[in-house]
């Protein structure tokens, strides 16, 4: 077996539209993403992802922005606002936690400071999930430590969550509620297909789990780093704080920027389903790995000019790129939740008010309006658990 290491732009945004590589990145966290949608391949990945597509359509995306998403940041910031400072990783969770959560299907009846510690602590042990295949520490521990995630979140969150779906949808196929009724999630979709699309208890759950995830820990990620590029970018370039904090599009692309350097996962896995061709020249056959190194190919100076390893939001990316190169993936598995993440692509005539922004902008304007800035007696810290090189912590000031 031979691993084939794909690092142009170019070519690594042809490998990943090869239909004939299936996804290889996540084979060591199969225990909790085995059959999920990222792990799917041709029709069933194909009949899955039109199902659960359903939930992120545009409108969607438009009311959660303007409805739903400000006042949860608002409730979520306010108390860290009275103490004075917070931990942007932590905050990222505890805001990305209640989002992913609607859009997935996980209840949280109680609403208690408790109920929320508890599905955080299963999130967070999720998330060794997708990065098993880079851990460095002791494995068959850290999948005991999932086996008990995945158990708790079973019979804590879920059962109840498909439970009142069910009741909910047998009362709309009878006429006694409309669809407004319906929560608009990725539980919802898959219980109403159950007919053409079965899933066992089982899938279904982990499905769930794994939207939970994929929602939540990319996103916290980007907008560590991207807080950490926009702070280091005002200190070095004080001309552009009022722009920085002022004007949400310059913000937008503040962020995309800073995504297109930091891709969520550095690499992106494939092992071929019969022997393919690459762009590179290679042949590969199924007991080969193809690893795209998403991190790379988005420095790719012959695409993004002599200064491509460096963060600089006034950037004019090439267009056949885009702002954030290929950190989104590209071909079959490309994300999902791009749109709620980065929003629409910023358009020069774009009206302010209808545009939508994304999260991760939405996340930052309101931690730059509280005032946050690195706190100087407490630096950020690099998780070195994974290749992956996220802020395991980023400790700033507010107010
Ligand atoms: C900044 C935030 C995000 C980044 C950087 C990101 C990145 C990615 C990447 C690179 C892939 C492709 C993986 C591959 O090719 O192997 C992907 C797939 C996916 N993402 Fe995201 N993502 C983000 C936010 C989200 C959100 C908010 C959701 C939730 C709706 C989400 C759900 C998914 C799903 C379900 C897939 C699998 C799609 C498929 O296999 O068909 N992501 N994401």
């Amino acid at each position: 077996m031979a691993t084939i290491t794909v690092s142009k732009y170019k070519q690594a945004n042809d490998t990943l539209r090869i239909n004939d590589l299936r996804q290889g990145l996540y084979d060591e966290g199969a225990i909790l993403m085995d059959k999920v949608l990222v792990n799917l391949h041709g029709d069933e990945h194909r009949t899955r992802r039109l199902v659960e597509s359903k939930v992120f359509r545009r409108d969607f995306f438009r009311w959660y922005e303007a409805e739903v998403f400000p006042k949860t940041l608002k409730e979520t910031l306010a108390p860290f606002q009275a103490k004075g400072k917070l931990d942007v990783v932590d905050f990222g969770f505890r805001v990305m936690m209640n989002l992913t959560a609607d859009f997935s299907g996980v209840d949280r009846p109680k609403r208690t400071p408790e109920e929320t510690e508890q599905l955080l602590r299963i999130l967070r042990t999720f998330g060794k999930a997708a990065t098993l295949g880079q851990a460095k520490g002791d494995k068959a521990a850290i999948r005991a430590e999932i086996q008990a995630a995945i158990d708790e979140f079973d019979v804590t969150f879920y059962r109840s969550s498909a439970e009142r779906r069910r009741g909910l949808l047998a009362r709309f196929k009878k006429g006694e509620i409309g669809e407004d009724d319906l929560p608009r999630d990725i539980l919802v979709e898959l219980l109403r297909n159950e007919a053409e699309l079965p899933l066992s208890h089982e899938v279904l759950m982990k499905e769930i789990g794994f939207f939970l995830l994929a929602g939540a820990f990319t996103s916290i990620h980007s907008m560590t780093h991207a807080m950490h590029e926009v702070f280091t970018w005002m200190k070095e370039h004080p001309e552009d704080s009022d722009l920085v904090r002022k004007d949400l599009s310059f913000l937008q692309r503040c962020m995309h920027e800073s995504m297109r350097l930091h891709p969520s996962s550095p690499t992106a896995g494939r092992r071929p389903t019969c022997p393919v061709h690459l762009p590179t020249g290679q042949d590969a056959t199924p007991d080969d790995f193809v690893s795209v190194d998403l991190m790379a190919a988005n420095r790719d100076t012959d695409v993004f000019g002599p200064d491509a390893a460096q963060y600089n939001p006034r950037r004019q990316a090439p267009k056949s790129t885009g702002p954030y190169g290929l950190s989104f993936g590209m071909g079959m598995h490309s994300c999902i939740g791009l749109n709620l993440a980065a929003g629409a692509l910023p358009r020069p005539d774009a009206d302010p008010k209808e545009h939508q922004f994304g999260t991760v902008t939405l996340i930052a304007r309101a931690l730059l309006d509280a005032k946050a800035r690195p706190d100087p007696s407490e630096p950020g810290v690099v998780d070195t658990s994974t290749i992956r090189n996220n802020w395991a912590k980023y400790p700033v000031l507010l107010g």
